[in-house]
Parts: C-alpha cells; structure tokens; sequence
C-alpha cells in the first residue's frame, strides 16, 4: 500500500520512510500546505488537519509532535514549535537551569485517511528527560535535548533506533496496528 506523509519537515518524513517502509508500505512525500489551528491538544489540531484536508486528499497520512515538560506543566506542548522557532533548544536549556525534575515527554499524534474509510488518530508518548546540554547532531528538533536513557540524546540514535522507541516510532506501530486489524475485518 502507498502512504502519502503531508509534512514539510524532513526529520519526520525520513522517519516515517524508514519505519513504514521496513513494514512493506510505499511512502511518498505530500506537500499540501494547510493551516493548522492552535487547540489545547495534538489530537485536535490533527483531527482539525484531517477535515480540512479530506476536502481535496483522499489519502494520506499527518502528523502533529510536541515536547511536553512536567515541571513546566507540560510547556511547550503544542506551542512546540513556536518555542524552538523562538527560544531554540539553547532558551529551553536555559529555562531549566538549576531545575531539578527534568522529566519530560514526546507526543505523537497521527492522522490518517485512506480511500473508503473513516479518519481516524492514533497517539503514543516517548518518556524521557532534558538533558543539561545538547548533546549530538542527528535528527531534528529537540532531539539533542532529549534522552530516554540519561546516556545518549534522540540526536545521537540513528533513525532506526529513534524509531524503536521514539514517540513517532511507536505512534506508526499503533497505526499500521491499526491498519492491519481493519483489513482483517
Ligand atoms: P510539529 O508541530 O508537529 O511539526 O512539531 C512541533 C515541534 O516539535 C517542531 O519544532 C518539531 O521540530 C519538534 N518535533 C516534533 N517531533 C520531534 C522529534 O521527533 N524530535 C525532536 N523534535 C521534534
């Protein structure tokens, strides 16, 4: 099966290359700018995405990520983007100096619509914590801010191993899941 990823970051659309392509499906790039609204959660800033693309895409897949901070309440949240636009993992580092709770996690949302069926989301969370400093030079993003094991950041994984436990990763198994359930019906 062919899968269109509507993005205009390339970290992500690398990842899903990798990780749906090793499950046997063709991934192929969509650029259809849209405008996303701001809403308190992923799943309605994707659910809202899937609407408004539905009108003119009969198949596709999109995706809307944030870094959720505990000790900040879950900052930046779905304001993620605008936060590395303007602070930059360097203004994050900077806002937890001296913080003891570091933890934090990455959250994946998906939308998905393909020809004949209902739009549907799936999500899945990567729990982690903020590094003192940036560490690595893979990836995208905060990934040199973030690790899962206080070792080494998502920047110094290659995408395989990001994928085996990131928020992305396992966001794309809960969808091809899925997928695959579906078809079995
Ligand atoms: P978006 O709105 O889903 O594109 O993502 C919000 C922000 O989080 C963007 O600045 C992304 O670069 C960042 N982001 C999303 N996913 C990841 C990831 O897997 N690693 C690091 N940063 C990410």
């Amino acid at each position: 099966m062919k899968i269109k990823v509507i993005t205009s970051n390339e970290g992500k659309m690398r990842e899903y290359a990798r990780s749906l392509g090793a499950l046997g499906y063709e991934v192929c790039k969509g650029k259809v700018p849209y405008d996303e609204i701001q809403a308190d959660t992923l799943e309605e800033v994707v659910s809202h995405g899937l609407k408004v693309l539905s009108e003119t895409e009969d198949s596709f897949i999109i995706d809307d990520s944030g870094l959720f901070i505990d000790r900040f309440d879950g900052f930046p949240g779905v304001y993620s983007a605008y936060a590395l636009r303007t602070l930059g993992n360097e203004g994050l580092l900077k806002l937890m100096e001296g913080v003891d709770d570091r933890r934090a996690s990455f959250v994946c949302c998906i939308g998905c619509k393909l020809p004949g069926r209902d739009a549907f989301t799936v999500s899945a969370a990567c729990e982690g914590h903020i590094l003192e400093e940036r560490r690595g030079s893979l990836g995208f993003g905060f990934d040199p801010i973030f690790t899962t094991d206080g070792e080494r950041s998502f920047a110094e994984l290659d995408i395989d191993e990001k994928n085996r436990i990131s928020h992305r990763g396992l966001a794309v198994a809960a969808l091809v899941d899925r997928l695959r359930s579906e078809e079995g019906r």
